[in-house]
């Protein structure tokens, strides 16, 4: 099951401001999936390709995304991504990011996991963290408070990272939105910000190079994923 850790609120544990812990004991049974890596890996191509997979075994799936898959969220997705707005600052950036994942793990993410669903999303914190993290212009530590406050500190069961060069993702497109027109290094220091976010915790990770055949990566992810879907509830996360 998707689990809360039981460290205290960062930095200095629970604000009575922050009102009652909303994900405290509240996912009993659903399973928490995340799809991460750069533009083009084959985020969407795989985690619909899962979702399928599952359903098909009689499960619901509540397959969803971030940025932008609330009415809110997509308001704020047009905020953040969209050129036309100019010149945002990077913290008003950081908590419109944050703000859409609040919305989301309140409206779609938590109601799935409490019905026992099992919820893919394409992209999580993670790229909030590689993202905000490689501008380099905001504290890593701090964008991660900022994130880790909005969802409440809600973790993924699993998280697929599907790893490619920025070079073979990115290239190509040509009407660019604000990410993928943010320049070569900032690509390759997303890459291994996600690299080494998956390094540190390999027990809820699965990297997978993104350029061997499809049907390979769904078998690899599909094979991880079935041990989640056969833990009796309560055991899967440690
Ligand atoms: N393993 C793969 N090898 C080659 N091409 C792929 C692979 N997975 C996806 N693609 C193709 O790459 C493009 C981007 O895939 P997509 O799933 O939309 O990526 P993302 O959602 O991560 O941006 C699509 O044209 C898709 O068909
Ligand atoms: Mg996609």
């Amino acid at each position: 099951m998707a689990t809360v850790p039981d460290a205290p609120h960062p930095p200095d544990g629970p604000h009575p401001l922050d009102g009652p812990v909303e994900t405290a004991a509240a996912t009993p049974a659903g399973i928490f999936i995340v799809f991460e890596g750069g533009d083009g890996v084959g985020k969407s191509t795989q985690s619909q390709l899962l979702a399928d997979w599952i359903t098909a075994r009689g499960r619901e799936v509540v397959l969803t995304f971030e940025p932008g898959d609330t009415r809110i969220g997509a308001t704020l997705r047009d905020l953040v991504l969209n050129p036309e707005w100019g010149d945002v600052s990077p913290r008003a950036e950081a908590l419109m990011y944050a703000a859409d994942k609040a919305q989301h793990i309140h409206e779609l993410v938590l109601p799935a996991l409490r019905r026992g669903a099992v919820v893919i999303s394409d992209r999580y914190v993670d790229s909030m963290l590689a993202y905000q993290g490689a501008g380099r212009v905001l504290a890593p530590e701090r964008v991660e408070q900022i994130a880790r406050w909005a969802t409440d500190d809600l973790l993924p069961d699993l998280t697929v990272l599907l790893d490619l060069d920025p070079a073979d993702g990115v290239g190509g497109i040509e009407e660019k939105d604000r990410v993928e027109g943010a320049g070569a290094d900032f690509h390759v220091r997303a890459r291994l910000f996600f690299l080494d976010l998956a390094a540190a915790d390999p027990a809820h990770y699965l990297v997978l190079p993104a350029r061997t055949g499809i049907a390979e990566i769904a078998a690899q992810i599909r094979s991880r994923v079935a041990s989640l879907l056969s833990a009796p509830a309560g055991t899967v996360s440690s």
